[in-house]
């Protein structure tokens, strides 16, 4: 099998938490080539990895030959230029999420991907956790029957810290809606169906952060209406004081269908809550193993926190679909989908009432 060479732009955070150690378990890919604009992050990642073409400037690793393939992890507004050069210039992209500052950047991005015909896909990175993979799987097969409600609350303590590029507009588009709930955003498309209407509050509680403007939201309600008639209740806040943060912190799915309920919350990756129609309450249903990683992937479930290698899983994905030459399980087209429902949540926070999603779902 020949070597798939790999370009990471941007070696910040998340490049060094899941990309990287992702790639690292997929055979016969290599990195290659690393890009950040700060010289200093770069040199850093230069020496955690051994990586010996580098480079401040995006456009010199992508008009590289020996480079097959990019992952994008820039602030958000980065994404769309980034990601539409590769394709152009025939490299399967990988970009992290949220795609672009509005749904008409973030469609431009899965047009010219489609149009130069390879492979795409978004960082919806949940999509891996075992338990959500479960739960598509029970709700596809019927056991919630027909499904009344979607509720999602990921709360979290971030303080009035500065947030660094996440608290400015122009390098983010929006605060806690495009950061945190663009997940569950996703998870509503994937285990319910595309939203039909909505209204939404944005609200922003910390002008200053560390002293530094802070331009964007930092909790965020949404209620949906979905195309199959579900309802939804969504809500997402950076300053649930006490309440820990990352995974140690509240991150709940719930779906209630008319056969029974389902809960899920990230922490608990290998258990969801189930409770049938009539039934005395919820209950621990536990994961079976064949769910505890993606078909396919090499990984070693008991290998690692699992509350974190979950996320190697989002690599294997995309290796694997440019090898079988297919689509991955999540697209640009799905980034871009998420991204017009946080376009409509922003215009109802700002008009003050529902938007209908129409056709741009
Ligand atoms: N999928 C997930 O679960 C997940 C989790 C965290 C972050 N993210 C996303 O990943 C992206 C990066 O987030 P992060 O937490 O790693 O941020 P970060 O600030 O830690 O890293 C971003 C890096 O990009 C570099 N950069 C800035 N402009 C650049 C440019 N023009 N060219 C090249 N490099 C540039 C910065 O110097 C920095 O090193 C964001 O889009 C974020 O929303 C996704």
């Amino acid at each position: 099998m020949s070597t798939l060479n790999f370009a990471i732009i941007g070696t910040g955070g998340i490049t060094l938490q899941n990309h990287l150690p992702g790639l690292a378990l997929c055979k016969d890919v290599k990195v290659t080539a690393l890009c950040d604009a700060n010289p200093a992050a770069l040199e850093a990642a230069r020496q955690q990895t051994g990586v010996a073409i580098t480079s401040t400037k995006w456009e010199d690793i992508i008009a590289r030959d020996d480079v097959h393939a990019v992952i994008i992890a820039t602030p958000n507004v980065f994404h769309p230029p980034i990601a539409i050069t590769a394709a152009r210039s025939g490299k399967h992209v990988l970009s992290e999420k949220p795609l672009a500052l509005n749904a008409a950047d973030a469609r431009a991005m899965a047009a010219e991907a489609d149009r130069a015909n390879v492979r795409h896909m978004t960082a919806f990175t949940y999509r891996f956790v075992p338990a959500m993979r479960y739960l598509h799987h029970l709700i596809r097969r019927g056991d919630a029957g027909r499904i009344y409600h979607y509720r999602s609350c990921r709360l979290q303590d971030w303080g009035t810290r500065s947030v660094g590029w996440r608290m400015q507009k122009k390098m983010a588009g929006t605060g806690e809606i495009g950061d945190m709930l663009s997940h569950r955003i996703d998870f509503a498309r994937h285990l319910v169906s595309e939203f039909k209407r909505l209204v939404s509050s944005l609200v922003n509680h910390t002008p200053l952060r560390d002293g530094q403007p802070n331009d964007t939201d930092d909790w965020v309600g949404l209620l949906a209406e979905f195309q199959c008639g579900a309802t939804g209740v969504m809500e997402s806040s950076k300053l649930a004081s006490g309440v820990n943060e990352s995974w140690r912190s509240p991150d709940r799915v719930e779906i209630n269908g008319s056969e029974a309920s389902f809960s899920f919350t990230t922490g608990c990756w290998n258990e969801l809550q189930m409770g049938k129609l009539g039934g005395p309450g919820m209950k621990a249903l536990p994961i079976p193993r064949e769910f505890y990683v993606l078909p396919g992937s090499p990984r070693d479930p008991g290998v690692g926190d699992p509350l974190v290698s979950f996320r190697y899983d989002q690599a294997v994905e995309f290796v694997n679909a440019i090898r079988e030459q297919r689509p991955c399980c999540v697209t640009l087209h799905d980034g871009a989908r998420a991204q017009a429902v946080i376009d409509a949540a922003v215009t109802s926070a700002q008009t003050r009432g529902w938007v209908e999603l129409g056709g741009s779902v």
